[in-house]
């Protein structure tokens, strides 16, 4: 029985972003009972099987704000960060259009480390503890007295390069250089964050939070680093999986007690009623789990994984989530695993190349898998590489080692020029950044 009379009609839904994580987000509305049309901006050519597209960057919020206003937009889901920063979420609400994704000042928690450490220590959340610096020869006084390895983090966004583990002086030295002083990460490195290093395993957390409630979604694992036994450089993700197995369910309500809960309170108490996906990157360790970023959006690529799991009609879920009205029982999980195998383009992640002619997807997919794009183009007919992070390649299965399979089996069939993937995601445990 549905709950309110605006959600009885079926209603469009426009979609904010052009990555796997926005194309695993329309693949999912696209089958919910409660969306009449799917709209997407930009999208990308996997998108645009599901939705109708926009060419409109996702920064353009006034633009995005016009057309949701013009098409009669039931709700609009915001995938990236960088619109949410930059307002527009504000601007939706004051146009009357319910939006999936926090205000600019709930939003702050992920665009501003400096304010994300300030909250947690304001309200308790437990973090590495930290010391914030604008100045060069202060950053580096504090560096000299903090034990090694330590880390150093620029404040603003920085598209997830902002953040460097240093072994040595000398490597935290160049860290704080090149953000304060080269201007390597222009308005984001006017100020520098420096914390303890936490020892530990890694752990996604994402809660869907109405402003009130909170109903946490299965936990997930992302391997950052390029290549198999983590090495390599640090990525934008080359792989998740969800559930995470074995984890007690005694520390996932830590988790909601000590972490979810408190900033959802936490930001309400302050004016910034949060609404939206609120992730966590949690370090579990010795002492309990410990906040080493705050995300006011779904994770890539851990949505991906988890979304698979999710046995419910997404955009009445984001919609009444968006509204204020989550009713936590609503999320049945199904049982069972999800894995997502990323596959990058050739010199990814430093100088990504384009123009690669990708095959093979037909075959991935009829194998039973998800393929969600990221960077990819249509050229002359054929599907080629665009991006850093092509596809997404998504199993499921009864359990994660079947999952994986299933994953990698259909990656197998995809073949692109200088194609990048893991062959460990899921059968390798993850190690943190050191
Ligand atoms: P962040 O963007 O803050 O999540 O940092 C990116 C990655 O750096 C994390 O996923 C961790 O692997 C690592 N990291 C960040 N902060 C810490 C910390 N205080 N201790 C250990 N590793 C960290
Ligand atoms: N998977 C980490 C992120 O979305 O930032």
């Amino acid at each position: 029985m549905s709950k309110d009379a605006t959600i009885d009609r079926p209603f469009s839904v426009l979609v904010v972003g052009s990555g796997s994580r926005e194309h695993a987000l329309t693949w999912g509305l696209a089958t919910s009972p409660s969306v009449s049309e799917l709209w997407a901006a930009p999208g990308n050519p996997g998108i645009a099987t599901l939705a109708r597209t926009l060419d409109l960057p996702v920064t353009d919020i006034v633009a995005i704000a016009d057309l949701a206003v013009a098409l009669q937009i039931g709700l609009v889901v915001v995938g990236p960060e960088a619109p949410l920063a930059f307002g527009l979420a504000n601007l939706l609400r004051e146009r009357g259009i319910p939006v999936f994704g926090p205000t600019r000042e709930a939003a702050e928690l992920e665009w501003s480390k400096s304010f994300a450490k300030a909250f947690m220590r304001r309200h308790g959340i437990p973090t590495a503890d930290f010391g914030l610096f604008a100045d060069y020869d202060a950053a580096m006084a504090f560096a000299r007295g903090t034990p090694l390895p330590l880390v150093v983090k620029a404040d603003g966004l920085a598209g997830g390069k902002g953040v460097v583990v240093c072994a040595t002086l000398a490597e935290a030295e160049g860290a704080i250089r090149s953000i304060l002083l080269d201007d390597a990460f222009g308005a984001a490195g006017s100020r520098v964050v420096i914390e303890e290093f936490l020892p530990g395993e890694e752990l996604s957390v994402i809660a869907l939070v109405d402003g009130e409630r909170i109903a946490l979604l299965p936990a997930a694992r992302d391997y950052k680093r390029l290549g198999d036994g983590d090495s390599g450089p640090n990525t934008g993700g080359m792989g998740s999986y969800a559930p995470v197995p074995d984890l007690d369910p005694a520390l996932l309500d830590l988790v909601r007690a000590t972490v979810l809960e408190p900033a959802a309170a936490g930001l309400r108490a302050e004016g910034r009623s949060y609404r939206g996906a609120l992730y966590a990157g949690l370090m579990l360790t010795t002492s309990g789990p410990r906040v080493l970023e705050f995300n006011c959006r779904f994770g890539d690529p851990e949505t991906q994984a988890i979304l698979p799991l999710l046995d419910v009609d997404l955009a009445r879920l984001l919609y009444d989530t968006a509204e204020g009205k989550l009713d936590p029982a609503d999320i049945a999980i199904r049982p069972g695993a999800a894995v997502c195998v990323v596959l990058a383009a050739a010199g990814y992640p430093d100088t990504p190349r384009a123009g690669d002619v990708i095959q093979g997807i037909d075959a991935a997919v009829d194998s039973g898998a998800l393929v969600f794009h990221a960077g990819t183009a249509r050229r002359d007919g054929d599907l080629v590489t665009k991006g850093g992070r092509v596809l997404s390649v998504v199993g499921a299965g009864p359990d994660l080692e079947a999952a994986a399979r299933r994953a990698y089996d259909a990656a197998g069939r995809i073949a692109f020029a200088g194609r990048q993937m893991r062959r460990d995601i899921a059968r390798l445990p993850v190690r943190p950044l050191a």
